[in-house]
């Protein structure tokens, strides 16, 4: 498959997140009906150096996971969890293992790492959001919303 073949957007770069972090993006997809949807992501960069995404949405009420206090993680940063109800999710999996939706699990979403910008891959995102390999030089810059921690 050749590139033009797969979507691929920058995100932000990857040491703005830092190790055991977590940031959320504001984007807006195209669904199947060609209709733009809000389309909320929350990046986690593990400890180990690991970027791991979810679709920013609880499983439970379909809220977003910082909803409230603005954080990812449970106390000991051991878990994300749901601001909401207090749902607890295993971070390399997505999986709840306590709270309303436990047995859920958080939508994962293919990221990957290139020339050290974290890319989101396989997703139809609004015009507005700048494309990988832009061929036009296009003037709208891009405008990610990045919600305070
Ligand atoms: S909305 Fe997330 S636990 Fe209820």
């Amino acid at each position: 498959m050749g590139p033009e073949e797969i979507d691929v957007f920058v995100i932000c770069a990857s040491d703005e997140i830092e190790r055991g972090g977590a940031r959320a993006f504001s984007l807006s997809r195209f669904d199947a009906s060609g209709e733009s949807r809000p389309f909320p992501i929350v990046v986690i960069r593990t400890h180990d150096n690991a970027y791991i995404g979810y679709v920013n949405a609880c499983p439970h009420d379909g809220v977003w996971l910082n909803i409230g206090s603005g954080d990812f993680f449970t106390q000991d940063r051991g878990f994300l969890k749901c601001g909401r109800h207090g749902a607890m999710f295993e971070i390399d999996s997505g999986l709840c293992i306590d709270g309303p939706c436990n047995g859920k699990s958080l939508q994962p979403i293919a990221l990957a790492v290139v020339d050290g910008e974290v890319c989101l891959c396989g997703e139809r995102l609004v015009e507005d959001d700048r494309p990988f390999s832009a061929f036009d030089d296009h003037d709208e810059t891009m405008e990610i919303m990045i919600h305070p921690d």
